[in-house]
């Protein structure tokens, strides 16, 4: 096996052979660590099952790799706590995986998933202190490599959603703070991948060359010679990587999977010096044809958890496929009495009753080792 020498001062001058940390495969030579949170909860679900061939796969679970969602500024203290038990791991270097998801009027265009800053009540500013606080937290780590995705469906909102009034006025907002949290991670410990939505959303032809115009406008805007390593899609969504086969979900959508949608987007990434690279959340998308329309995303009935982790992805652009949405978190409440009510968690493809999101779905999590494609094992 080739050695890496790893010398991060020294990269602006690296010879080849010198693999600077904050780009190239973060996952590369590394192990990734197991986020205790998420592990601890499905030994909790496994001890709440009754059926014993199901318990021996869901158990499985607990191994696999997800992000921890810093979805309020008070879980910026669960992921310093994180970092340290990484930092004691033995074996290194250790990748941590974590998402940056706490925008001023988050969720503009859903209310799943609306958070706890308002742009109103100087959420930006907020916001930028949660950055900050991350910013601290990863400055005393330098050993470990740190991976995030950085605000799921905050931009592509602004691609498509622009005639919903909360997202309008987001607009401004979600560009001006996206560039300041890029801006202000850019320590050679940490590997950054912009959220780009998924192929039922940004992957519609008409959207790519909206999408990559607002991406690059946003990387311009930074500081810092700020850059990113690349996008992460299919966070949180239930779409498939590739496979000859449509969704009918899809519709008439030519780029139907995931790396249609990739290797669309590239090009026109490309024309407006972007970064390439990718990783694509396939923790539920085991299965396919169990929606009406792409528009679906709340707690889909009958869906399977997907590929597991591996950086063996079969297309250059993918650094790695990921589990981005921990499986058995729920997508959102179908309780319409919920301040966070939304109706596409009443549809009569999602599974109901389901809980607030974020909150552990037992049943959801059971459909979806049982329907698990490749299966546990
Ligand atoms: C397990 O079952 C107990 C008793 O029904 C319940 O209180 C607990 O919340 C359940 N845990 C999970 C993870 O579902
Ligand atoms: C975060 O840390 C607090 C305080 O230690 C703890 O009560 C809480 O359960 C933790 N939450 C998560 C998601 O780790
Ligand atoms: C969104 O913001 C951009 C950049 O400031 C601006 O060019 C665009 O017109 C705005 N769009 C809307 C609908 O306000
Ligand atoms: C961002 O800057 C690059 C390099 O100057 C330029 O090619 C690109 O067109 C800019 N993007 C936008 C959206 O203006
Ligand atoms: C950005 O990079 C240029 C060229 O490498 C360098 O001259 C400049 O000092 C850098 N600026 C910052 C803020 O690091
Ligand atoms: C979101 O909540 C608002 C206010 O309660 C409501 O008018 C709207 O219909 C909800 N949207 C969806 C998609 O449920
Ligand atoms: C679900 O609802 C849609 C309309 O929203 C309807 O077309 C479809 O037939 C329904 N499916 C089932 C299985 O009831
Ligand atoms: C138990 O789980 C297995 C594996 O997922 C499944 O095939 C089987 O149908 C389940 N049995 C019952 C009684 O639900």
């Amino acid at each position: 096996m080739k050695s890496t020498v790893y010398f991060a001062s020294l990269c602006a001058f690296a010879p080849s052979f010198v693999r600077c940390a904050g780009s190239g495969n973060p996952w590369t030579d590394a192990t990734t660590f197991l986020t205790p949170q998420y592990a601890e909860k499905v030994t909790a679900a496994v001890a709440n099952m009754t059926n014993t061939t199901l318990q021996v796969q869901a158990a499985l679970v607990a191994k696999v790799p997800t992000f921890f969602w810093m979805d309020t500024a008070d879980k910026v203290s669960n992921f310093s706590d994180i970092l340290k038990l990484a930092s004691m791991e033995k074996d290194t270097p250790q990748v941590v995986q974590a998402v940056i998801y706490d925008l001023p009027d988050r969720d503009c265009s859903a209310n799943a998933s609306a958070g706890e800053f308002s742009i109103a009540d100087d959420g930006a500013t907020k916001y930028k202190a949660y950055i900050d606080s991350i910013a601290a937290e990863v400055n005393q780590y330098p050993d470990v490599r740190i991976v995030f995705v950085v605000e799921p469906d905050g931009l592509a909102n602004l691609v498509t959603n622009l005639d919903v009034p909360k997202c309008t006025g987001a607009n401004s907002t979600y560009r001006e703070v996206i560039a300041y949290a890029i801006s202000n991670l850019q320590q050679s410990n940490v590997w950054l991948y912009l959220d780009a939505g998924h192929s039922g959303w940004l992957g519609w032809p008409a959207n790519l060359s909206p999408a990559a115009t607002l991406f690059s406008a946003v990387l311009n805007a930074t500081t810092n010679n700020a850059t990113i390593q690349g996008f992460a899609t299919d966070v949180s969504n239930y779409n498939q990587l590739r496979g000859d086969v449509a969704d009918p979900a899809q519709g008439t959508n030519p780029n139907y999977n995931e790396e249609r949608y990739i290797n669309a987007l590239i090009p026109l990434l490309q024309q407006n010096g972007v970064p390439t690279q990718f990783i694509v959340d396939q923790g539920r998308s085991g299965r396919i044809d169990l929606r009406g329309s792409e528009a679906e995303w709340c707690n889909i009935n009958g869906a399977g958890l997907g590929l597991r982790p591996t950086t063996d992805t079969g297309n250059t652009a993918i650094d790695s496929i990921v589990w981005v949405k921990p499986p058995g978190d729920s997508d959102g409440t179908s309780d319409p009495s919920s301040t966070r009510f939304d109706s596409h968690c009443a549809l009569n493809t999602s599974v109901q009753p389901a809980p607030e999101a974020g909150v552990w779905f037992q049943s959801y999590f059971e459909m979806l080792v049982e329907n698990a494609n490749p299966p546990l094992s």
